[in-house]
Parts: C-alpha cells; sequence; structure tokens
C-alpha cells in the first residue's frame, strides 16, 4: 500500500491526521502530507497502518487521501 494527499483539494479539516497519526501530518496551513515519504507516494506503509489508512481515506470529506494497493 501507498498513500498521499491531494494538497490541491485538501480543506485542512484535519481528520487524516486523526485517523492515522503515524502517516499524515500537517504542514503550516493545516493541508495534510504523508509523513513517510514527504507526499511523495513513494513509501510502503507498514501493514500495521493499513486499518488507520483506510479510514482516513473513507473520512476525507473531498476525497483527497489516495491510496493504492501494490
Ligand atoms: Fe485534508 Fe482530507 Fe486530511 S481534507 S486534512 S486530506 S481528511
Amino acid at each position: 500500500m501507498r498513500t498521499w494527499v491531494d494538497k490541491d483539494t485538501c480543506i485542512a479539516c484535519g481528520a487524516c491526521g486523526a485517523c492515522a497519526p503515524d502517516v499524515y501530518d500537517y504542514d503550516e496551513d493545516g493541508i495534510a502530507f504523508v509523513i513517510l515519504d514527504d507526499n511523495a507516494g513513494t513509501a510502503i506503509i507498514p501493514e500495521e497502518f493499513h486499518d488507520d489508512v483506510q479510514d482516513a481515506m473513507e473520512g476525507c470529506p473531498t476525497d483527497s487521501i489516495k491510496v493504492v494497493e501494490d
């Protein structure tokens, strides 16, 4: 699994970091990004975080959390 945030559509609602605090953080404007690879979408997400990432994706009001299963 890999994930990234579409920073153009993120409205800084803060839900993703609440669901997956080990995966998502926020920049100085409150826009989310992936901690592991600075939002490059290249890092393989450890299995222990998959449920959290799934919750974040489903909870994002603007569908800004992108997830691919490799
Ligand atoms: Fe942004 Fe969605 Fe997270 S709006 S702060 S990517 S839950």
